[in-house]
């Protein structure tokens, strides 16, 4: 499983439901890689890339303070990494102009971003460099929000495309022929069935039973078994698997002012805020414009106070709440009260976990270069095989 998270500031509530708790219940579930795409970041901040060098650091302290553990998780810088700069350029070779031109977010964003010039080669290659971060360590499983979603698919675009022009070596076909038959008569004719529905008809659930039966088989050899799994997905051997988004549960957090919280918006709260400021922020926070005077009733699902209750306050709060506003019992200090408290006791145990890297950056750093290291040993077996398969291994 891999993410990453582009260093343009520091973390905040929303990106901590949105993204870091997903993170940290995933962590003992799968060998999980997090990483900082700070190339991402500088695909739009090359003019100030200052706020990427102040974040990332803050942002790993973030990570850990969230309680993404690096006894489970390996964590490292992309930049780190540079074979994912090798495997974006060879990506690149292979990808029709039309994909990335194509990609929804990329004419939106140039079009919004009037403020920034990003008409460049970089941000065109966003995506491609994105298919490179995930392919290069082969991963299975990308926990994304629903606006990479596109981004996921585009990488399994072109690991398919690649696996199809340098999966085949020569001969392949009737070797994997020969291994079909080698499986008994029951038993090709099965994988057979079930192969061509997959290629012919798409059916997910028939490459997986394939997949389920190949891997059963005792006597196989290896050889035969990644012929037998490369030839359902097509011609060839697969050298680049095709990963799966992991929709993460978008609960979309409020901002201060009611709109979706984000730096673009300037309406966050911090993950390690400083307690006075949450407060002060919570307290002079946008509420239903219908209540401008304490007496006004109020309604609160037109209130992002109300929005964030219902992310942080039990049924009995919430009610109290609906009971208050829409009576004009309670005033909005006494409403956002308990969930000042709530947002300050969540952060609690995530500011005091910061204090040891705060205080030790050397902490941090090494534990970068620890992931970093792993990192790098992955990429560089999966960069091997891509050079060999494309013809690139001549000395
Ligand atoms: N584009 C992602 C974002 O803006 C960040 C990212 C870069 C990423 N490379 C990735 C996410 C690889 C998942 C996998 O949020
Ligand atoms: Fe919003 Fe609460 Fe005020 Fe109602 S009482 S308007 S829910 S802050």
């Amino acid at each position: 499983m891999l993410s990453g998270i582009r260093p343009t500031g520091r973390m905040h509530l929303g990106q901590y439901h949105g993204v870091l708790k997903n993170w940290v219940r995933l962590q003992h579930e799968y060998d999980c890689m997090f990483f900082v795409a700070d190339w991402h970041a500088l695909t739009t901040h090359y003019e100030n890339p200052q706020v990427i060098e102040e974040s990332i650091w803050e942002m790993v302290i973030d990570w850990l303070a969230a309680g993404v553990n690096p006894g489970s998780a390996t964590l490292f810088i992309q930049s780190h990494v540079p074979e994912h700069a090798e495997l974006h350029l060879l990506l690149s070779m292979i990808t029709p102009l039309s994909w990335v031109e194509r990609v929804p977010s990329y004419k939106d964003l140039v079009a919004k971003s009037k403020d920034r010039d990003l008409a460049t080669y970089g941000f065109l290659g966003y995506p491609v460099l994105q298919s490179a971060d995930i392919l290069i360590y082969q991963a299975g499983k990308v926990p994304v929000g629903a606006d990479q979603v596109p981004h996921v698919e585009m990488t399994r675009e072109i690991a398919r495309r690649f696996n199809h022009i340098y999966g085949k070596t020569p001969g392949f076909q009737e070797m994997a022929e020969e291994a079909i038959k080698k499986l008994g008569r029951r038993n090709a004719k099965m994988y057979r069935e079930l192969r061509r529905d997959y290629l012919q008809h798409g059916k997910r659930d028939s490459l997986e039973k394939a997949q389920a039966l190949i891997l059963e088989q005792q006597n196989v050899s290896l050889g035969d078994r990644d012929r037998l799994l490369g030839y359902l997905e097509g011609g060839g051997k697969v050298i680049l698997p095709e990963p799966e988004a992991l929709l993460t549960n978008v609960s979309i957090m409020p901002g201060l002012d009611g709109k979706k919280m984000s730096k673009s918006y300037n309406n966050t709260i911090t993950l390690r805020e400083d307690p006075d400021s949450v407060e002060k922020k919570i307290r002079t926070m946008t509420t239903d414009p219908a209540r401008v005077k304490r007496n006004d009733p109020g309604d609160p699902d037109k209130c992002p106070v109300f929005a964030l209750h219902d992310i942080y306050s039990d049924e009995e709060t919430k009610s109290w709440v609906r009971e208050g506003c829409t009576t004009a019992g309670i005033g909005c200090i006494d409403c956002k009260k308990p969930l000042i408290e709530k947002v300050l006791a969540e952060q609690q145990p995530m500011r005091e976990r910061a204090v040891q890297y705060e205080e030790n950056p050397d902490l941090v750093k090494s534990i970068v270069a620890e992931g970093c290291e792993r990192a790098r040993t992955i990429a560089r077996a999966t960069l091997e095989e891509v050079r060999s398969a494309m013809g690139l291994d001549y000395r």
